[in-house]
């Protein structure tokens, strides 16, 4: 099924330049990039777009990272999109993932981890309302 799903460019991608080969990555990958912008969450932003995660020890150092520089967010379309992508991505744990996945190239730990993926279809249309609340109407 063709569906589509979020993906942000973390500010450690971004900051170490390495937007650009994560988004060749992602077009030789055969996604459609259907939206994109780029932008600095606010705390209120990260809070409420992560606010599944509140409560969890990770929290605020989640927050605190991902208000840290700017992100890059896309709505990505393909073929099972969301599992797509989250291969791509590879494990949340840099070191866990696997061979020429992103995290494996850019990413340094468990919290800075260059990627977010939807991990669902209900998540994926959520986040994707977050950031581009005109696309799916
Ligand atoms: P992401 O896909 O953006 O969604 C939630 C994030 O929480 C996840 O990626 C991780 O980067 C982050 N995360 C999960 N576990 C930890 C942890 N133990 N320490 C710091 N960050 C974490």
């Amino acid at each position: 099924m063709v569906e589509a799903t979020l993906a942000i460019i973390k500010p450690d991608a971004i900051k170490a330049k390495n937007a650009g080969k994560i988004i060749d990555r992602i077009e030789k990958e055969g996604f459609e990039i259907i939206a994109i912008k780029k932008l600095h969450l606010t705390k209120n932003q990260a809070e409420a777009f992560y606010a599944i995660h509140k409560g969890k020890p990770f929290f605020n150092e989640l927050v605190e990272f991902m208000t840290s520089g700017p992100i890059i967010v896309m709505a990505l379309k393909k073929e099972n999109a969301i599992k797509e992508w989250r291969d791509l991505m590879g494990a949340t744990n840099p070191a866990e993932a696997a061979e020429n996945t992103i995290r494996k190239l850019y990413g340094t730990n468990k919290g800075i981890n260059a990627t977010h993926g939807s991990d669902a279809p209900e998540t994926a249309k959520v986040e994707i309302d977050f950031f581009f609340p005109d696309l799916q109407k």
